[in-house]
């Protein structure tokens, strides 16, 4: 790895972090902190889980209302009603309670009820000038990153498309990070999540936006993962790889929030448009697959991505080592029971080409370190992972 003297970048982590067992039950103080009344955002899954009723309960007289209508992939609709319902309760602050979905919504929630209109008058990156509503995160899954990040990402249904929103301004105030709300998430979840953390790691390690302060949050990331991932997948209950699966997951949104993506997320989104496509199945199927592409461009970063790997083997160089970075993913992928190929998930093969020429404007294929020349070569790297 290197960097020449012209190195220049921002970097933009103001999220305060709260971690720890039990450290759910700093959440009145947290609302105090920033407001009055919070408006609780989360969905059905959770209230029938029962993790939605104990902190309602420690809000009392701060909780506005709870909003719940959230379904696997938002939208711009669901943003919309959101946020009309937590203005209609006079709500100044956002608890955002579940994973990337909930999350993700309770941001745009936060830009509507401050700026007014429709989060439809929003797409784009940097247009915000002011603070947005308070937003307090309480991830329930360990892999968007979304408790910490400026993204988010909300399906536009006349479009087709997955729509990227990138603002400083929507970045969360405070993280509260509790190990024992990720616990009753079933091991397929756990490993599919999971994964979706390790493609940011390895996504903005690869970036052609990296910098130094990205590079060792993703790198960390990687030996978090590798290490505590197949442990958090085997046995839910263990607490110490939950609490190392939730801090992987925000070192790879803060690096990823900074160095942005690649090839693999462009694929998740496409895949997540046109077939529905869970976001984390399509990033670990197609991980490998994309590092594979990537390999003749960044062989030494794929070598440091296989360093970095709890089992990968070592002594390799050069672009032999990253070869082990593509086939230690491809082993740790079954390690964790994930699926591999997308046949195996619903994927029909008729909708690649679809898949492929959508992914060619995703927003994240721009910092994918090799060139993505045209719609072909897309094809077949889904075609690879099939
Ligand atoms: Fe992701």
């Amino acid at each position: 790895m290197s960097y020449g003297a012209d190195l220049n970048f921002n970097y933009f982590a103001p999220t305060r972090v709260v971690f720890g067992v039990g450290s759910v039950s700093e959440l009145p103080f947290e609302v105090g902190q920033l407001g009055r009344k919070a408006v609780l955002v989360t969905d059905e899954g959770l209230i029938s889980a029962g993790m939605v009723d104990p902190v309602a309960k420690m809000l009392g007289a701060a909780l506005a209302g709870i909003y719940t209508d959230i379904p696997q992939d938002s939208s711009m609709a669901v943003v919309d009603r959101a946020a009309d319902y937590a203005l209609s309760l006079g709500a100044d602050v956002v608890v955002s309670l579940g994973g990337g979905s909930v999350m993700d919504t309770a941001k745009g929630m936060c830009l509507v009820m401050k700026e007014g209109g429709s989060l439809r008058d929003f797409q784009g990156m940097q247009m915000l000038t002011r603070s947005q509503t308070p937003h307090i995160t309480i991830p329930t899954t360990a892999g968007t990153g979304s408790e910490v990040t400026s993204a988010a990402v909300v399906m536009d249904r006349e479009q087709g498309q997955k729509i990227l929103i990138y603002e400083y301004f929507i970045t969360p105030q405070v993280a509260i990070l509790d190990p024992k709300l990720t616990e009753k998430l079933p091991p397929g979840l756990t490993a599919s999540t999971g994964m979706d953390a390790l493609s940011h790691a390895v996504e903005c390690y690869l970036s052609l936006q990296r910098n130094p302060i990205s590079d060792s949050a993703a790198l960390h990331a990687v030996r978090l993962i590798t290490r505590f991932l197949p442990a958090a997948v085997d046995n839910g209950r263990d607490l110490a790889a939950r609490g190392q699966m939730q801090l992987a997951a925000l070192l790879a949104g803060w690096a990823f929030s900074n160095a942005l993506l690649g090839l693999t997320h462009a694929l998740a989104h496409a895949l997540g448009a046109v077939c529905g496509l869970a976001h984390g199945l399509g990033n670990g199927i197609l991980l490998p697959q994309v590092m594979r592409y990537n390999l003749e461009e960044v062989p030494g970063l794929l070598a440091d991505i296989a360093a970095a790997m709890e089992g990968a083997p070592r002594g390799l160089e050069g672009r032999e080592a990253g070869e082990a970075a593509v086939s230690g993913m491809e082993d740790f992928l079954k390690r964790i029971g994930h699926p591999t190929r997308l046949r195996d998930v619903g994927i029909e093969e008729g909708a690649l080409r679809a898949c492929a020429d959508l992914a060619l404007s995703d927003g994240s294929i721009i910092y994918n370190p090799r060139m993505v020349a045209d719609a072909e070569e897309v094809l077949t790297v889904l075609k690879r992972a099939y």
